[in-house]
């Protein structure tokens, strides 16, 4: 139990009822504080958790090892998996997580989608900007009810963009409700990701 309660964060309860909790997933290089703006921009008043990620490769933060950019690191990514989902369960044990959304931005993202994918039950909504399939399952887990949000880059350099193609269609299999979008931009976030993240989390459709 302790060992899940190991990692730095940062948390704020919502400041309204009915606020979701966004769980902050940072990218390679971030810290706990780096999404912090964003999800200010993204919903004033929602509860935040943000853990820093564990992994050190060359000094910066990540959530789970990699062998080279775009491969990764399996049984050190499924454990990771684990123990955040043990963190976040540990960490918000008093509030609940049935409005629970995770935030992600690239290795941020990958680890959101490998909760999805390894424990169905934890998140509502997941918002994954530039993922990549963290990993084939090999049994779909049942995502019926959770809604996850895509953006992709066309001219992205780190992930291609037929990767998020990739997992929008995984997910979608096993029952999620998909928004995926493929954006005129490279890996940074831009206008464009933000308002579609922002009506979204409003309950609007995209357009
Ligand atoms: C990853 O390692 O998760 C992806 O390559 C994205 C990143 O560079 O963080």
């Amino acid at each position: 139990m302790t060992a899940e309660l190991d990692f730095i964060s940062y948390a704020q309860p919502p400041r309204e009822a009915g606020q979701p909790i966004l769980l902050l997933l940072h990218g390679t290089g971030g810290n706990e504080r780096s999404l912090l703006p964003l999800a200010e921009a993204l919903a004033p008043g929602a509860g935040i958790l943000a853990p820093r990620g564990k992994v050190l490769e060359h000094g910066m933060p990540r959530f789970f090892r990699r062998l080279r950019e775009g491969v990764f690191d399996l049984p050190d990514l499924h454990a990771r998996t684990h123990e955040l989902a043990g963190f976040v369960e540990t960490a918000l044990a008093s509030q609940g997580t049935n409005n629970l959304i995770a935030v992600g931005y690239s290795n941020g993202a990958n680890i959101g989608a490998s909760l999805l994918l390894q424990h169905p039950t934890l998140l509502r909504g997941a918002i994954l900007f530039r993922p990549m399939v963290p990993f084939e399952p090999e049994e779909l887990p049942n995502l019926a009810g959770r809604g996850v949000l895509i953006t992709a880059g066309e001219f992205d350099q780190m992930v291609p963009s037929a990767q998020a193609q990739r997992l929008a269609t995984l997910l979608e299999s096993a029952g999620a409700r998909v928004s995926a979008h493929l954006l005129p931009a490279d890996h940074g976030l831009t206008n464009a990701d933000i308002s579609l993240a922002r009506q979204w989390l409003a309950g609007g459709r995209p357009t």
